[in-house]
């Protein structure tokens, strides 16, 4: 939705306050830019969110502006906050500062946030428009937005298979289906995500260790998630080892964490995913296996797909992605193809799905 009214156009300020934020990955927070103009309409202080519990971007430019942003305009991507958090609150810089007009690409979703920021500065006399570029400014961040608005993480299923479609052949092996180069691109996924989930059924049968292993790479690791069903499992298992969060439908003794969401036998997705979201994983991936894909998809609860194409056929029925939960063309699920590229000897086809909500 569109609610920009403002007189003067600020849209190359925005773009360029976009550009600027590009740069930065305060994971898991948001990322924005802000720029300050004096009364001239001069640019005299910019601003990114470098990373979190660094200063907000507000607070960057309204520094570097110093007195010049007295009777200014602020040009922000993202509605400033107005709570005590890692920092204190925008809002109070904003009118400490003496800016008179700000201009703000996205209504933050977060509870704490919500409109608050803008009401707080139009109390105070400040002129507010707000929408400009929001579609772009969202785009930099979809899964805080989507977290925000919805509770549970922004959810990636990923599959390499065949040019043929199967994750597994007949025989149910699976390694290697796609290339250096793409299995390299599916760990930089990893290194993106919070948490990376699998089925017992992968677990059982690869005994993976879900973690980015990357030349060089030493950031953060992905929490290992297992949804467990009806089969035991050994303490050996390596994301046992890795202290996975296992969710399962009943109590189970294992040297990790069990969380119990069930629904009728089942572990329930949807809880399980809110669960994680309220533990502060705004990005899951989602590395199979079919059962847990069905499932996820039956629950309209895959945001985005990436899917490797090994340059192989299986030629034989082996694992699809998906075990199957439906019958006819009427109920395949509408996508939009994002990205399509060569990777290595294989093609990577990114999609989203229409989330939940909008269904
Ligand atoms: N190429 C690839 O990208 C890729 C990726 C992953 C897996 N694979 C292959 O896929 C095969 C494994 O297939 P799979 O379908 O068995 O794997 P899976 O989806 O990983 O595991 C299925 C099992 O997980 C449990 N489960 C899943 N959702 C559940 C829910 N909502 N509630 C309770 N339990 C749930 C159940 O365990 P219980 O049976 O114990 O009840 C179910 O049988 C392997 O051959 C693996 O190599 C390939």
């Amino acid at each position: 939705m569109t609610i920009w009214s403002g007189v003067h156009d600020y849209t190359e300020h925005m773009r360029s306050a976009i550009e600027a934020a590009l740069d930065a990955n305060p994971h898991p927070n948001p990322r924005v830019g802000s720029i300050v103009l004096d009364p001239s309409g001069s640019v005299v202080g910019r601003g990114i969110h470098r990373e979190a519990g660094e200063p907000h971007s507000e607070q960057a430019a309204i520094a570097e502006a110093g007195d010049a942003a007295r009777g200014g305009t602020l040009i922000v991507t993202l509605e400033p906050c107005n709570h005590h958090g890692r920092t204190p609150p925008c809002t109070e810089a904003i009118l400490d500062a003496g800016i008179e007009t700000v201009v703000i690409g996205a209504m933050d979703p977060d509870t704490r946030v919500a409109g608050g920021g803008v009401e707080r500065l139009r109390e105070a006399g400040v002129e507010v428009t707000l929408g400009l570029l929001s579609d772009e400014v969202e785009v930099m961040d979809p899964a805080y937005f989507h977290h925000r608005r919805t509770g549970r993480p922004r959810v990636t299923l990923k599959a390499a298979m065949t040019l043929d479609g199967q994750v597994a052949a007949r025989d149910g092996t699976s390694q290697w289906i796609t290339s250096i180069e793409a299995r390299e691109d599916g760990h930089r996924l990893r290194a993106e995500a919070d948490a990376v989930m699998v089925g017992a059924g992968t677990v059982l049968a690869d005994d993976p260790e879900l973690t980015v292993r990357l030349p060089g790479y030493h950031g953060r690791q992905p929490i290992p998630v297992v949804i467990a069903g009806k089969r035991p499992f050994p303490n050996e298992l390596r994301v046992i080892e890795r202290n996975a969060v296992v969710f399962a439908p009943s109590e189970r003794q294992l040297d990790t964490e069990v969380v119990v969401v069930e629904s009728g036998a089942r572990v329930d997705l949807d809880a399980a995913l809110r669960t994680l979201g309220d533990r502060g994983i705004v990005d899951l991936l989602v590395e199979g296996g079919p059962i847990l894909a069905d499932g996820l998809l039956e629950a309209r609860l895959i945001d985005r797909c990436v899917f490797y194409l090994g340059a192989k056929l299986a030629a034989g029925v082996g694992t699809p992605p998906f075990n199957g939960i439906f019958r006819t063309l009427e109920d395949a699920i509408e996508i939009q193809i994002q990205d399509v590229r060569p990777i290595g000897p294989d093609v990577r086809v990114e999609a989203t799905l229409v989330a939940k909500e909008a269904a």
